[in-house]
Protein backbone atom coordinates (compact mmCIF):
# COMPACT_ATOMS: atom_id res chain seq x y z
CA UNK A 1 0.00 0.00 0.00
CA UNK A 2 1.48 3.49 -0.99
CA UNK A 3 2.23 5.59 1.53
CA UNK A 4 3.21 9.42 1.62
CA UNK A 5 7.32 9.58 1.88
CA UNK A 6 9.09 11.27 5.15
CA UNK A 7 9.62 15.01 4.74
CA UNK A 8 13.47 15.65 5.72
CA UNK A 9 12.66 16.64 8.79
CA UNK A 10 11.01 13.48 9.72
CA UNK A 11 13.34 11.48 8.58
CA UNK A 12 16.30 12.96 10.80
CA UNK A 13 13.90 12.83 13.66
CA UNK A 14 13.80 8.66 13.13
CA UNK A 15 17.49 8.32 12.45
CA UNK A 16 18.43 10.48 15.34
CA UNK A 17 15.50 8.23 17.21
CA UNK A 18 17.19 5.29 16.66
CA UNK A 19 20.82 6.21 16.72
CA UNK A 20 21.87 5.85 20.27
CA UNK A 21 23.07 2.09 20.94
CA UNK A 22 20.15 1.30 23.73
CA UNK A 23 17.71 2.08 21.35
CA UNK A 24 19.14 0.43 18.64
CA UNK A 25 18.75 -2.37 20.76
CA UNK A 26 15.38 -1.88 21.43
CA UNK A 27 14.45 -2.07 18.11
CA UNK A 28 16.56 -4.97 17.25
CA UNK A 29 15.02 -6.93 20.58
CA UNK A 30 11.54 -5.51 19.73
CA UNK A 31 11.83 -6.79 15.71
CA UNK A 32 12.04 -10.31 17.30
CA UNK A 33 8.74 -9.98 19.24
CA UNK A 34 6.60 -7.77 21.40
CA UNK A 35 7.74 -6.76 24.77
CA UNK A 36 6.79 -5.86 28.17
CA UNK A 37 9.03 -2.52 29.93
CA UNK A 38 9.69 -4.81 32.20
CA UNK A 39 10.87 -7.18 30.14
CA UNK A 40 12.79 -4.96 28.04
CA UNK A 41 14.60 -3.56 31.66
CA UNK A 42 15.48 -6.89 32.60
CA UNK A 43 17.78 -7.56 29.05
CA UNK A 44 18.86 -4.10 28.33
CA UNK A 45 20.12 -4.15 32.24
CA UNK A 46 18.56 -0.66 32.48
CA UNK A 47 16.53 0.89 35.08
CA UNK A 48 12.31 1.40 33.93
CA UNK A 49 12.71 5.31 33.58
CA UNK A 50 15.77 5.18 31.60
CA UNK A 51 13.95 2.90 29.61
CA UNK A 52 10.43 4.18 29.35
CA UNK A 53 12.34 7.41 28.02
CA UNK A 54 13.99 5.88 25.15
CA UNK A 55 10.91 4.17 24.24
CA UNK A 56 8.94 7.31 24.22
CA UNK A 57 11.22 8.64 22.16
CA UNK A 58 10.92 5.77 19.18
CA UNK A 59 7.22 5.92 19.89
CA UNK A 60 7.58 10.00 19.10
CA UNK A 61 10.04 8.94 16.15
CA UNK A 62 6.81 6.33 14.96
CA UNK A 63 9.33 3.86 14.87
CA UNK A 64 7.35 1.65 17.80
CA UNK A 65 4.02 1.16 18.99
CA UNK A 66 2.57 1.25 22.27
CA UNK A 67 -0.24 -0.91 23.95
CA UNK A 68 -0.88 -0.39 27.36
CA UNK A 69 -2.30 -4.40 28.86
CA UNK A 70 -3.53 -3.67 32.49
CA UNK A 71 -0.89 -2.57 34.40
CA UNK A 72 1.84 -3.23 31.85
CA UNK A 73 2.64 -1.37 28.72
CA UNK A 74 4.03 -3.57 25.48
CA UNK A 75 5.59 -2.22 22.76
CA UNK A 76 5.62 -3.36 19.02
CA UNK A 77 7.89 -2.37 15.92
CA UNK A 78 5.75 -0.49 13.82
CA UNK A 79 3.95 -2.48 11.18
CA UNK A 80 3.71 -0.45 8.10
CA UNK A 81 4.33 3.00 6.75
CA UNK A 82 7.77 4.50 5.96
CA UNK A 83 9.43 4.69 9.69
CA UNK A 84 8.53 1.04 9.22
CA UNK A 85 10.23 0.45 6.19
CA UNK A 86 13.18 2.82 7.51
CA UNK A 87 13.67 0.88 10.27
CA UNK A 88 13.56 -2.70 8.61
CA UNK A 89 16.10 -1.11 6.57
CA UNK A 90 18.57 -0.12 9.62
CA UNK A 91 18.23 -3.44 11.28
CA UNK A 92 18.47 -5.23 8.16
CA UNK A 93 22.06 -3.41 7.69
CA UNK A 94 23.53 -4.53 11.17
CA UNK A 95 25.58 -7.94 10.84
CA UNK A 96 23.34 -10.91 12.40
CA UNK A 97 26.69 -11.89 14.53
CA UNK A 98 27.09 -8.61 15.97
CA UNK A 99 27.88 -9.74 19.92
CA UNK A 100 25.90 -6.75 21.91
CA UNK A 101 22.63 -8.06 19.72
CA UNK A 102 23.55 -11.56 20.32
CA UNK A 103 24.12 -11.14 23.92
CA UNK A 104 21.12 -9.42 24.31
CA UNK A 105 18.84 -12.48 22.18
CA UNK A 106 20.37 -14.82 24.86
CA UNK A 107 19.32 -12.53 27.66
CA UNK A 108 16.08 -12.28 26.15
CA UNK A 109 16.27 -16.18 26.20
CA UNK A 110 16.91 -16.39 29.36
CA UNK A 111 13.92 -14.08 30.41
CA UNK A 112 11.53 -16.40 28.89
CA UNK A 113 13.20 -19.71 30.15
CA UNK A 114 12.69 -18.27 33.54
CA UNK A 115 8.86 -17.44 32.94
CA UNK A 116 8.39 -20.78 31.28
CA UNK A 117 10.16 -22.66 34.04
CA UNK A 118 8.08 -20.16 36.46
CA UNK A 119 4.65 -21.40 34.56
CA UNK A 120 5.64 -24.89 33.64
CA UNK A 121 5.71 -24.88 37.61
CA UNK A 122 2.48 -23.43 38.20
CA UNK A 123 0.89 -25.80 35.53
CA UNK A 124 2.82 -28.83 37.26
CA UNK A 125 1.76 -27.71 41.08
CA UNK A 126 -2.33 -26.65 39.49
CA UNK A 127 -2.82 -29.47 37.14
CA UNK A 128 -5.14 -31.70 39.55
CA UNK A 129 -6.89 -28.12 40.57
CA UNK A 130 -7.09 -26.99 37.12
CA UNK A 131 -10.50 -27.69 36.50
CA UNK A 132 -11.40 -26.23 39.90
CA UNK A 133 -9.24 -23.02 39.16
CA UNK A 134 -10.89 -22.81 35.84
CA UNK A 135 -14.19 -22.61 36.86
CA UNK A 136 -13.17 -20.04 38.97
CA UNK A 137 -13.95 -17.24 35.99
CA UNK A 138 -16.36 -18.85 33.99
CA UNK A 139 -19.52 -21.36 33.36
CA UNK A 140 -18.08 -23.84 31.75
CA UNK A 141 -21.13 -24.77 30.40
CA UNK A 142 -21.83 -21.64 28.22
CA UNK A 143 -18.50 -21.77 27.22
CA UNK A 144 -18.91 -25.66 25.91
CA UNK A 145 -21.61 -24.39 24.37
CA UNK A 146 -20.31 -21.56 22.50
CA UNK A 147 -17.20 -24.07 21.70
CA UNK A 148 -19.61 -26.64 19.59
CA UNK A 149 -21.58 -24.03 18.03
CA UNK A 150 -18.55 -22.00 16.86
CA UNK A 151 -16.82 -25.49 16.08
CA UNK A 152 -19.88 -27.12 14.37
CA UNK A 153 -20.57 -30.89 14.93
CA UNK A 154 -18.35 -32.18 12.55
CA UNK A 155 -17.45 -35.07 11.53
CA UNK A 156 -13.84 -33.83 11.75
CA UNK A 157 -11.28 -36.02 10.65
CA UNK A 158 -8.34 -34.90 12.60
CA UNK A 159 -8.64 -32.19 15.81
CA UNK A 160 -6.01 -30.70 17.57
CA UNK A 161 -5.83 -29.57 20.59
CA UNK A 162 -2.89 -26.96 21.27
CA UNK A 163 -1.91 -26.79 25.21
CA UNK A 164 -4.35 -29.42 25.53
CA UNK A 165 -3.93 -29.59 30.06
CA UNK A 166 -6.37 -31.50 31.16
CA UNK A 167 -8.35 -32.73 28.24
CA UNK A 168 -11.43 -31.15 28.32
CA UNK A 169 -11.59 -29.71 25.21
CA UNK A 170 -10.64 -32.96 23.72
CA UNK A 171 -13.50 -34.68 25.72
CA UNK A 172 -15.60 -32.24 24.50
CA UNK A 173 -15.05 -31.99 20.57
CA UNK A 174 -13.30 -35.46 20.80
CA UNK A 175 -16.50 -37.19 19.99
CA UNK A 176 -16.87 -35.48 16.90
CA UNK A 177 -13.83 -36.31 15.47
CA UNK A 178 -12.43 -39.43 13.51
CA UNK A 179 -8.84 -38.86 15.42
CA UNK A 180 -7.74 -36.26 18.16
CA UNK A 181 -4.25 -34.78 19.38
CA UNK A 182 -3.31 -33.04 22.23
CA UNK A 183 -0.07 -30.91 22.79
CA UNK A 184 1.07 -29.88 25.84
CA UNK A 185 4.49 -28.77 27.58
CA UNK A 186 3.59 -30.11 31.17
CA UNK A 187 3.49 -33.82 31.44
CA UNK A 188 1.72 -33.40 34.60
CA UNK A 189 -1.30 -31.85 32.50
CA UNK A 190 -0.79 -34.89 29.72
CA UNK A 191 -1.52 -37.41 32.70
CA UNK A 192 -4.52 -36.24 33.64
CA UNK A 193 -5.41 -35.49 30.30
CA UNK A 194 -4.54 -39.12 29.48
CA UNK A 195 -6.69 -40.79 32.33
CA UNK A 196 -9.71 -38.49 31.32
CA UNK A 197 -9.96 -39.55 27.44
CA UNK A 198 -9.51 -42.87 28.83
CA UNK A 199 -12.67 -42.67 31.09
CA UNK A 200 -14.48 -40.65 28.32
CA UNK A 201 -13.98 -43.79 25.82
CA UNK A 202 -12.09 -41.79 23.59
CA UNK A 203 -10.48 -44.32 20.97
CA UNK A 204 -8.19 -42.48 18.81
CA UNK A 205 -7.68 -40.05 20.69
CA UNK A 206 -3.55 -39.37 21.30
CA UNK A 207 -1.62 -37.00 23.81
CA UNK A 208 1.83 -36.02 23.08
CA UNK A 209 4.53 -33.94 25.05
CA UNK A 210 5.21 -30.68 22.73
CA UNK A 211 5.10 -27.02 22.36
CA UNK A 212 2.64 -25.10 20.84
CA UNK A 213 5.95 -22.87 18.93
CA UNK A 214 6.78 -25.74 17.35
CA UNK A 215 4.21 -28.43 17.17
CA UNK A 216 6.36 -30.54 14.26
CA UNK A 217 2.84 -31.28 13.28
CA UNK A 218 2.43 -31.45 9.55
CA UNK A 219 1.23 -28.42 7.64
CA UNK A 220 -2.52 -27.74 7.05
CA UNK A 221 -3.01 -31.01 8.45
CA UNK A 222 -6.47 -30.93 10.90
CA UNK A 223 -9.61 -29.59 10.27
CA UNK A 224 -10.10 -28.34 13.70
CA UNK A 225 -7.36 -26.79 15.94
CA UNK A 226 -8.30 -25.62 19.07
CA UNK A 227 -6.07 -23.27 21.75
CA UNK A 228 -8.29 -22.61 24.74
CA UNK A 229 -7.01 -20.29 27.44
CA UNK A 230 -3.72 -20.74 26.18
CA UNK A 231 -2.22 -18.03 24.40
CA UNK A 232 -2.28 -15.29 27.76
CA UNK A 233 0.33 -17.72 29.24
CA UNK A 234 3.23 -17.05 26.42
CA UNK A 235 5.89 -14.79 25.72
CA UNK A 236 4.72 -14.47 21.70
CA UNK A 237 1.29 -14.87 21.34
CA UNK A 238 1.04 -13.92 17.50
CA UNK A 239 3.98 -17.08 17.13
CA UNK A 240 1.76 -19.46 18.58
CA UNK A 241 -1.15 -18.33 16.51
CA UNK A 242 0.89 -18.10 13.59
CA UNK A 243 1.92 -22.07 14.05
CA UNK A 244 -1.68 -23.10 14.87
CA UNK A 245 -2.76 -21.22 11.75
CA UNK A 246 -0.24 -23.61 9.30
CA UNK A 247 -1.59 -26.54 10.64
CA UNK A 248 -5.22 -25.68 9.77
CA UNK A 249 -6.30 -27.57 6.32
CA UNK A 250 -7.89 -25.89 3.43
CA UNK A 251 -11.48 -26.80 4.45
CA UNK A 252 -10.91 -26.72 8.66
CA UNK A 253 -10.70 -23.65 11.21
CA UNK A 254 -9.22 -22.53 14.37
CA UNK A 255 -10.93 -21.71 17.43
CA UNK A 256 -9.21 -19.61 19.81
CA UNK A 257 -10.55 -18.77 23.29
CA UNK A 258 -8.96 -16.51 25.55
CA UNK A 259 -9.72 -13.31 27.41
CA UNK A 260 -11.12 -10.40 26.43
CA UNK A 261 -8.79 -7.13 27.69
CA UNK A 262 -9.13 -7.14 31.66
CA UNK A 263 -7.58 -5.16 34.42
CA UNK A 264 -6.94 -8.41 37.03
CA UNK A 265 -3.50 -7.92 37.72
CA UNK A 266 -3.96 -10.65 40.32
CA UNK A 267 -4.24 -13.36 37.61
CA UNK A 268 -0.01 -12.14 36.72
CA UNK A 269 1.22 -12.30 39.85
CA UNK A 270 -0.64 -15.36 41.35
CA UNK A 271 -1.50 -16.99 38.24
CA UNK A 272 1.36 -17.04 35.65
CA UNK A 273 -0.61 -14.58 33.10
CA UNK A 274 1.77 -12.87 30.58
CA UNK A 275 -1.62 -10.80 28.90
CA UNK A 276 -4.55 -9.43 30.61
CA UNK A 277 -6.18 -10.74 27.61
CA UNK A 278 -6.75 -10.01 23.76
CA UNK A 279 -8.60 -6.96 21.56
CA UNK A 280 -10.45 -8.12 18.87
CA UNK A 281 -8.21 -6.12 16.91
CA UNK A 282 -5.55 -7.59 17.79
CA UNK A 283 -5.93 -11.10 17.19
CA UNK A 284 -7.87 -10.47 13.78
CA UNK A 285 -4.73 -9.33 12.79
CA UNK A 286 -2.62 -12.18 14.02
CA UNK A 287 -5.34 -14.66 12.40
CA UNK A 288 -5.09 -12.42 9.00
CA UNK A 289 -1.21 -12.26 9.65
CA UNK A 290 -1.30 -15.92 9.79
CA UNK A 291 -3.27 -16.73 6.52
CA UNK A 292 -6.61 -17.15 7.86
CA UNK A 293 -10.21 -15.19 6.60
CA UNK A 294 -13.25 -14.53 7.89
CA UNK A 295 -12.70 -14.51 11.24
CA UNK A 296 -16.21 -14.29 14.10
CA UNK A 297 -16.04 -13.29 17.01
CA UNK A 298 -18.37 -14.89 20.02
CA UNK A 299 -18.47 -12.97 23.27
CA UNK A 300 -19.59 -14.48 26.53
CA UNK A 301 -19.98 -11.76 29.28
CA UNK A 302 -18.83 -12.31 33.18
CA UNK A 303 -21.13 -14.54 34.96
CA UNK A 304 -19.52 -13.56 38.60
CA UNK A 305 -18.06 -10.52 40.18
CA UNK A 306 -14.51 -11.45 38.90
CA UNK A 307 -15.38 -9.89 35.90
CA UNK A 308 -14.04 -11.76 32.71
CA UNK A 309 -15.63 -11.81 29.83
CA UNK A 310 -14.38 -15.19 27.45
CA UNK A 311 -13.99 -14.77 23.61
CA UNK A 312 -14.06 -16.68 21.35
CA UNK A 313 -12.25 -16.04 17.68
CA UNK A 314 -13.21 -18.63 14.96
CA UNK A 315 -11.02 -18.35 11.34
CA UNK A 316 -11.09 -20.02 8.50
CA UNK A 317 -8.08 -21.39 6.19
CA UNK A 318 -10.86 -20.27 3.24
CA UNK A 319 -11.17 -21.86 -0.21
CA UNK A 320 -9.21 -19.11 -1.53
CA UNK A 321 -6.07 -20.28 -0.74
CA UNK A 322 -7.07 -23.97 -1.48
CA UNK A 323 -7.20 -23.08 -5.03
CA UNK A 324 -4.52 -20.98 -5.07
CA UNK A 325 -2.80 -24.10 -3.35
CA UNK A 326 -3.68 -26.51 -5.85
C1 LIG B 1 -4.60 -22.75 31.38
S1 LIG B 1 -4.14 -24.28 30.81
C2 LIG B 1 -5.45 -24.61 29.64
C3 LIG B 1 -5.55 -26.05 29.35
C4 LIG B 1 -6.72 -26.47 28.46
N1 LIG B 1 -6.61 -25.88 27.13
C5 LIG B 1 -8.00 -26.11 29.16
O1 LIG B 1 -8.56 -25.10 28.82
O2 LIG B 1 -8.39 -26.80 30.06
C6 LIG B 1 -2.81 -23.83 29.75
C7 LIG B 1 -2.06 -25.04 29.24
O3 LIG B 1 -1.11 -24.60 28.28
C8 LIG B 1 0.06 -25.38 28.45
N2 LIG B 1 1.17 -24.66 27.85
C9 LIG B 1 1.78 -23.54 28.29
N3 LIG B 1 2.75 -23.19 27.44
C10 LIG B 1 2.76 -24.11 26.44
C11 LIG B 1 3.54 -24.29 25.27
N4 LIG B 1 4.52 -23.43 24.96
N5 LIG B 1 3.27 -25.34 24.48
C12 LIG B 1 2.28 -26.21 24.80
N6 LIG B 1 1.51 -26.10 25.89
C13 LIG B 1 1.75 -25.06 26.71
C14 LIG B 1 0.18 -25.56 29.95
O4 LIG B 1 1.02 -26.64 30.29
C15 LIG B 1 -1.27 -25.77 30.34
O5 LIG B 1 -1.61 -27.12 30.32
Amino acid sequence: MYSMKLSSIQTVEVLRSAGEPSRLRILALLAREELAVLELCRVLDQSQPRVSRHLKLLADAGLVERFPDGAWVFYRLTGSGRCAELAAQILAAIDPADPVLQRDGERLQTVWAERADAAGEYFARNAARWDEIRSLYVSDADVEAAIMTAAGHGPFRRLVDLGSGTGRMLTLLGPHADAALGLDLSQQMLNLARKRVIEAGLARCELRHGDIFATRLSSESADLVVVHQVLHYLADPAAAVKEAARIVAGSGKLIIIDFAPHRLEFLREQHQHRRLGFPDVEMSRWLAEAGLRNVRVAELPPTDQAGLTVKIWTAERGQERQRSAA
